[in-house]
């Protein structure tokens, strides 16, 4: 640990004492030093006493809560300012140099203009509070090009959650100098400044908040939120909006998937990712425990995926991610037990979750029969009575993915797996049935540039309206979400076509004529990755419809699951009537790409327009 005073509030004095010989490093953190004028300079060197010393000092401000239960050992509550607690997309921004590189699915503000108002916002920003500079690396450190980052943050909460989140510390510091490489500039500040005197209080956040991104320069600044999305920088802000900007350039891809490793009985192997918009069931799915004798699943990501064509024409996946930050609300022993299992060993911090009375966590769904007595996320007395959720919907669990028990050896391969096929999905009560696939390539990349879900409490704003998500990229896509569709096809168009994953459409969400879901969904969803994987053994029973390829509820393996004839029939069915009204609402979604979608995608609506009878 290296701690270094600067003075307040002269830029001049302030001395940064560099652990490291990273000439455009130390100009970096000098630059915000001298801009944003913290207190104190502290380089993270990621070790265990660091962050003993961090979480204790994060207890002392209030920020955290030591969970005293047995249950989670080594692990924080931490209760965020209610008007932060989500990603923001209406205040993020993808500043290219032309508007047009921004595309239509993003907010974009001239570089110049917005590099002012930055240096406006920045200025003192930091002041009366420590700075920490965080270097990190996404992905593994021994890749043949590690993807750098260098994080300054003024949130202690944000270097404790980045320490579990990705690898961090002097290691990536001595791999950066050797390779004099470059690093990812990404600048996060709380914006709240303290006055000599004034005290702190245990959330500091700005109501005016910037999340930022220049994607040419590849540089991040996060201002006035603590939130994980918006301030845990190597994560959405790197992993998605710059890596997809680098992917653009570089001939691969960044996307928002889950990696599953699935074994069938017969011993054979796969590996699934899937795209699915956030709180859409990633981590879930990720994490599944099959009902299915003998099937087993083991993980290797529960969030975002790199993809690259391979030497042989394969698609090879790796996860940069090195913790997950999980929706907690639904995750319990009953439906995601290896998430509880991770959790259970603990060194973990919880986020806006209810606390129970001895001194554990607790949310909505973590047991069938809620606690008698709990206090919420927001402080308060909460019964079963309450009318209230105990957690809020979009608290989160941040626990390091090496806990995992089924975590897969490949998730430790440098080099990646091969793909062997892509799920897209989303919430959707009505219309899209449970399991289709695509009949090629082509057809699966439409399934991908139309897919939708309803809006979740993953991010501000109205929860249950349907929207169109391309890839699940939406908030996450650095660029032109059309030039962002023709890098799909350019870049599979490089790969051998007979190793391309096989694409699927899959919906756990779709309701009953009662209005209850009409698949049970969670570890039953194993039935579906058998079908899958029949499929992608060139077995199992299809029928064609229009949309695509589905099973008969025969070629579904129902064996032992509770569920009814009519449920078996609404999840699977394609109903020409709501198709008409997902046609029409294509339509509107390809108008918005004015020109830039790839012709090959548009031929898809066509073919999908004639298979429908016109
Ligand atoms: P992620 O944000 O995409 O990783 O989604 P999660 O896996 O965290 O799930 C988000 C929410 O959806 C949680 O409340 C889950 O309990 C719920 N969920 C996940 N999978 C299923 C499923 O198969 N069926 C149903 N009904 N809910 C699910
Ligand atoms: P999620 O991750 O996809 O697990 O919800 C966080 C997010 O996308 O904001
Ligand atoms: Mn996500
Ligand atoms: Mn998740």
């Amino acid at each position: 640990m290296v701690d270094t005073v600067a003075k307040t509030p002269g830029a001049e004095d302030i001395h940064v004492d560099a652990p490291t010989t990273h000439e455009k490093l130390i100009q970096f953190v000098s630059d915000i030093a001298e801009l944003t004028t913290p207190d104190r300079i502290h380089w993270v060197d990621g070790s265990e006493e660091e962050y003993a010393g961090l979480t204790d000092e994060l207890v002392a401000a209030g920020t955290f809560t030591r969970l005293t239960s047995p249950d989670f050992p080594n692990s924080f509550a931490a209760f965020s300012d209610p008007a932060d607690v989500a990603r923001v997309e209406s205040r993020t921004f993808i500043c290219s140099e032309a508007e047009r590189d921004a595309g239509f699915t993003n907010n974009w503000v001239d570089p110049a203009e917005m590099r002012e108002t930055l240096s406006g916002v920045f200025d003192g920003a930091m002041r009366g509070r420590t700075m920490y500079v965080i270097p990190f690396v996404m992905g593994p450190l021994d890749a043949e090009d590690p993807k750098f980052g260098v994080e300054v943050t003024d949130s202690a909460y944000v270097v404790t959650s980045m320490r579990i989140m990705a690898r961090i510390g002097t290691d990536v510091v001595r791999r950066m100098e050797e390779l004099d490489a470059f690093f990812v500039p990404a600048v996060h500040s709380v914006g709240a400044p303290l006055e000599p005197g004034q005290d702190d209080v245990a959330w500091p956040c700005n109501k005016e908040k910037y999340i930022v991104h220049f994607p040419e320069t590849r540089e991040i600044w996060s201002y006035g939120s603590g939130y994980g999305g918006n301030a845990l920088l190597g994560k959405k802000c790197y992993a998605l909006r710059i890596a997809s900007a680098m992917a653009r350039d570089e001939g691969w891809l960044a996307e928002h998937m889950l990696i599953l490793k699935l074994t069938s009985p017969q011993g054979r192997s796969h590996f699934i990712s899937g795209a699915f918009p956030s709180a859409c069931g990633k981590t879930n799915l990720a994490l599944i425990d099959p009902t299915l004798e003998g099937w087993t699943a083991e993980t290797l990501g529960d969030d975002i995926t790199w993809i690259r064509p391979g030497k042989d024409g394969e698609f090879r996946v790796v996860n940069p991610e090195a913790g997950y930050f999980g929706v907690a609300p639904g995750t319990g022993w009953h439906t995601n037990a290896n998430a509880m299992r991770a959790i259970a060993k603990g060194n973990s911090v919880f986020t806006n979750c209810a606390l129970t009375d001895d001194g554990g966590v607790w949310w909505e769904g973590m047991t069938e029969e809620p606690p008698s007595h709990l206090t919420d996320w927001q402080g308060n007395e909460w019964t079963p009575d309450s009318e209230t959720p105990a957690a809020h919907p979009n608290a989160r669990f941040c626990t390091p993915i090496d806990q995992t028990d089924m975590l897969a050896e490949e998730y430790y391969s440098a080099d990646g797996v091969k793909l062997d096929a892509i799920l897209f999905g989303g919430r959707r009560k009505t219309t899209v049935p449970l399991v289709t696939e695509s009949r090629d390539w082509n057809h699966g990349i439409f399934f991908g540039a139309t897919l939708s879900s309803e809006t979740t409490a993953a991010a501000e704003g109205a929860v249950g309206k349907v929207r169109r998500d391309p890839m699940a990229m939406l908030p996450f896509i650095g660029y032109d979400a059309g030039d962002y569709l023709n890098h799909w096809v350019r870049v599979s168009g490089q790969a051998d076509p007979e190793k391309l994953p096989k694409i699927f459409l899959v919906n756990w969400f779709r309701r009953n004529r009662d209005g209850g879901f009409a698949w049970p969904g969670f570890a039953e969803n194993s039935r579906v990755l058998k079908w899958i994987v029949e499929r992608i053994e060139g077995r199992g029973e299809a029928v064609e419809t229009p949309i695509g390829l589905t099973p008969t509820p025969e070629a579904l393996d129902t064996t032992g699951l509770d569920i009814s004839d009519e449920d078996l029939h609404d999840a699977l069915r394609v109903d020409p009537q709501e198709w008409r009204a997902e046609l029409a609402d294509i339509e509107q979604w390809f108008e918005r790409f004015g020109g830039s979608l790839p012709q090959s995608i548009q031929g898809e609506l066509q073919q999908l327009r004639d298979r429908m009878g016109g």
